[in-house]
């Protein structure tokens, strides 16, 4: 297995560019399967996710190219083979249970998969379900899969779900498209993967308002078009990067950046000290003077703090000047990468979902484990601001959110490099 070599060498100074959202790209191909015709998406990431979900659309039938360095992804369902998503794709990816919904809504029949994907707490079904249940399917759990069906199709409904879930919202937000009747989606999620799923659905036909609010009405319609969409900005992978210059000094461009995207962060990063600033390619941050000061966080839905930046936000506060309490609410077993850290010298005490983070001088290599996705870059964003060599293992976690990793922090003048595993 694959590791990553980080040697801290002081401020960073340069131009990262941004690649298209993970999360957006992972709900708008399942969106393929809603129509006959092709679905084309621009700036697409080239993670090893996307490719998980290739596999699962090419396995119920689907043809999926990669063009252009897989930068573009033209899919086409014009007929499909399957509607079962098997536990084999399903396990390494939770993501893949956004081909329920689209089936659900095109074929009246699906079977899907429990998901896997990171180990990041118990994630269940029960919101997804719930939702598609109440537009008329009928849904049982028998051997570790989800069984659906809608003999007379979906039928529009009025739903307000218990808890904002961002992959509720998408499965919902998918089948209504196709349902007889108007849908109301009350307390809905609001991120912008979901408003970039919107415009690609309505790209392809779909009547549908209120996405970016927490009530999403939709119109259904009898059938969707395609049509060729830009995956919007990974805000995720914008935030991770702002890090850099936070935690080791400089300063870096991120380009395709947009405040929007990431207010509340960035509002965090204003405070600790560290300046971001709109230019007319991306976002400019830099930290110019002395340490970073403690904040505390609280992950929330957006628009509130993301529980996806929270592990890298801790790798900034382990080097802060004062005491910094984080507040993991989205997920229940979202600290992984704080023991990982304490092995780097940082001070860091977990009493259940709250982290209290008393800021280190400087941190210090060391051999540490990825063991999720973010956690995996937060331990990178660790390694740049420590004394001497940290070696990171378990790299795959990283491949399947963050595309040319050591490409874009070397060009920055990060020292870091990927050494291969047996
Ligand atoms: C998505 C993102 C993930 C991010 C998360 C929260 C994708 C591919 N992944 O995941 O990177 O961390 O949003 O911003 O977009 N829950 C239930 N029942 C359900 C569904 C969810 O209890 O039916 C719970 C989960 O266990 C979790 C919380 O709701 O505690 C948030 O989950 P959700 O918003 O659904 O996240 P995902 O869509 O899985």
């Amino acid at each position: 297995m694959d590791s990553i070599l980080v040697t801290g060498n002081g401020p960073l100074n340069g131009q990262i560019p941004i690649a298209g959202a993970k999360n957006a790209c992972l709900t708008l191909m399942p969106a393929t399967l809603l129509s006959e015709e092709p679905l084309t998406l621009t700036n697409a990431p080239r993670l090893s996710d996307i490719k998980t979900m290739t596999a699962l659309l090419q396995s119920l039938g689907a043809e999926v190219s990669s063009l252009q360095d897989g930068q573009v992804i033209a899919m086409s369902s014009h007929t499909l083979t399957s509607q079962t998503a098997d536990y084999d794709i399903v396990r390494k990816m939770r993501a893949s249970n956004l081909v329920l919904g689209p089936l659900l809504a095109r074929f009246g029949q699906a079977v899907v998969s429990l998901p896997g994907g990171c180990a990041i707490g118990a994630r269940p079904m029960d919101l997804h379900v719930e939702g598609l249940e109440a537009l008329g399917a009928e849904i049982e759990l028998k051997d570790g899969y989800l069984h659906a069906k809608a003999p007379g199709g979906l039928k529009g409904a009025v739903h307000e779900m218990r808890f904002a879930s961002v992959g509720a919202t998408e499965n919902i937000v998918m089948a209504a498209t196709l349902a007889k009747g108007t849908t109301v989606l009350k307390n809905a999620a609001r991120e912008p993967e979901i408003v970039d799923l919107v415009e690609c659905l309505r790209k392809m036909g779909a009547q549908i308002s209120g996405e970016g609010t927490s009530t999403i009405e939709i119109q259904g319609v009898d059938r969707l078009n395609g049509a060729t969409h830009q995956v919007v900005t990974d805000r995720i992978e914008l935030g991770t990067y702002m890090l850099a210059p936070a935690i080791c000094g400089g300063e870096v461009e991120l380009l395709g950046g947009r405040m929007s995207l990431v207010e509340s962060f960035a509002e965090k990063l204003d405070a600790a000290g560290v300046s971001v600033a709109e230019t007319e390619n991306g976002l400019k941050v830099a930290r110019k003077k002395g340490r970073v000061q403690a904040v505390d966080v609280v992950t929330e839905p957006f628009p509130g703090f993301p529980t996806d930046l929270q592990a890298q936000m801790m790798a900034l506060m382990c080097t802060a000047e004062g005491t910094s309490v984080l507040e993991e609410r989205i997920f229940e077993n979202r600290f992984m990468h704080a023991p990982e850290l304490v092995r780097m010298g940082a001070n860091i005490e977990v009493h259940g979902g709250t982290a209290t983070v008393t800021g280190v001088e400087s941190l210090k290599g060391a051999p540490v484990m990825a063991t999720d996705l973010r956690a995996s870059v937060s331990l990178i964003l660790a390694g740049l601001a420590a004394e001497g060599e940290t070696t990171v293992s378990r790299v795959y976690h990283l491949d399947r959110g963050y595309e040319h990793v050591v490409r874009k922090l070397e060009g920055v003048g990060a020292k870091i490099e990927r050494i291969k595993g047996q």
